[in-house]
């Protein structure tokens, strides 16, 4: 069995050690001149995108009840989390109908959160707006509507079912103990941009804590998005209806091929004028940033998520190769819930898993995953044969 606690200090196992000793962490070399233009090119991009982009309109709100909140822990002398949950979107627009988003319902973010908490850290838990919270998750996006888990009591009570009562009042009240020790801060982004300037800001501010700072980063960050530049003011049209606003009389049409069009017009033998063809740049990879600038001494997890098997450990190697940091975690998208792969500098990699009589088809499968990572459960040098895994 696997036994780790998530402390700096005392080292009890391999994946402890994860998460207890910074000395192997290697910053990127500065000797060497190749890397040092790569690291002004991370600071090129980070100020090119921040100066570009606009900041989100509660940084400040945000920066200030971040500020308070690790101050407030530092002087306890408490470890502090910094949990990023759920995904980013990208706006096609700047009055935004449509977005692209990433995968993530935020149960990873929202369940380590409350670990978090048991094990002593104070979290800050920066969640996309409306995606799964520390403990209201057991009940806000139930398969039920949560208002099945009530009835109506006496003298115009609501009163929780027989049923759940018990489980209720145990949830309850490590809600109401985390609220009333200012244990857990609560942050929303949507966008990639809010993600970003938001998560920098925090880093930046728990970077006095040094070795009592934990990010872990289980938000699913986009890829690519729409610079400001060519980002669009309004709702692109799927039609030239608009352009005949002003005119009593329709635009002449000079060419068949730009008749008016519909959404029924969908062959891909279509007008290449008539398609929306989105063209997306690259979002710079500021997890360099993150661990050579904003927070150097911060203990960092990432973790890589991936839906072929046969890359997934090679690109959780690379990112830890290529950003220098504690621990990368790798799941694949379709057993996320019952194994993740532990990749550290200069260890063997390690599956960790949900033991096979709890690994029943439930919704709080990453329960039982980040529960297993905290206490013990099977682990072992390669993944889970999908014969192994729960049905569906
Ligand atoms: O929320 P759930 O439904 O429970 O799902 C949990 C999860 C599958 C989303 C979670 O376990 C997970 O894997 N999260 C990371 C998903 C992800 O964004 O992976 P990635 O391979 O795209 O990014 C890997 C790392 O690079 C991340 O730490 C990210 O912060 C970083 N990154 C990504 C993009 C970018 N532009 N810059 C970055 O620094």
């Amino acid at each position: 069995s696997l036994s780790f606690n998530l402390s700096h200090s005392r080292p009890s196992s391999p994946v402890s050690s994860i998460f207890s000793d910074s000395s192997d962490r290697t910053m990127s070399s500065s000797s060497s001149k190749p890397e040092l233009t790569r690291q002004n090119t991370h600071e090129v991009a980070e100020r090119d995108y921040f100066t570009e982009n606009p900041a989100p309109a509660l940084l400040e709100k945000f920066t200030e009840q971040a500020s308070d909140f690790i101050n407030f822990h530092a002087a306890a002398g408490r470890r502090v989390v910094l949990v990023t949950s759920g995904g980013t979107t990208v706006p096609l627009e700047r009055q935004t109908v449509r977005f692209i988003d990433n995968f993530s319902a935020g149960t990873r973010g929202a369940t380590s959160a409350e670990y978090f908490l048991e094990t002593g850290y104070a979290v800050i838990f920066l969640h996309r707006q409306f995606s799964l919270l520390p403990y209201s998750r057991h009940y806000s996006h139930a398969t039920d509507c949560f208002l099945d888990f009530l009835h109506e009591g006496p003298n115009g009570s609501v009163v929780a079912n027989e049923e759940y009562r018990e489980k209720m009042l145990k949830v309850l009240r490590q809600y109401n103990s985390a609220k009333q020790k200012n244990l857990l801060l609560t942050l929303p982004f949507t966008t990639i941009t809010d993600y970003l300037f938001v998560l920098r800001a925090i880093a930046q501010l728990m970077r006095p804590l040094g070795p009592n700072a934990l990010l872990y980063l289980a938000a699913a960050v986009s890829d690519f998005f729409v610079p400001p530049e060519r980002m669009v003011e309004h709702k692109i049209q799927s039609t030239n209806a608009a352009d005949t606003k002003n005119d009593s009389t329709p635009a002449p049409i000079e060419n068949a091929e730009e008749e008016t069009f519909d959404n029924f017009d969908s062959s891909p033998a279509v007008p290449r004028s008539k398609r929306l063809i989105v063209d997306l740049d690259p979002v710079p990879k500021f997890l360099k940033n993150l661990v050579d600038g904003w927070a150097p001494e911060g203990m960092i997890v990432s973790f890589k998520l991936e839906t072929d098997p046969e890359i997934l450990v090679h690109k959780a190697q690379y990112s830890l190769d290529r950003y220098q940091h504690h621990l990368v975690i790798g799941n694949l998208l379709s057993t996320r819930k019952w194994e993740v792969v532990f990749v550290a500098p200069g260890q063997a990699d390690q599956w960790i898993r949900v033991p096979r009589n709890r690994r029943k088809k439930t919704i709080s499968g990453i329960e039982n995953m980040v529960g297993v990572a905290a206490s013990g459960g099977e682990i072992g040098e390669r993944p889970l044969d999908p014969s192994e895994l729960p049905e569906g």
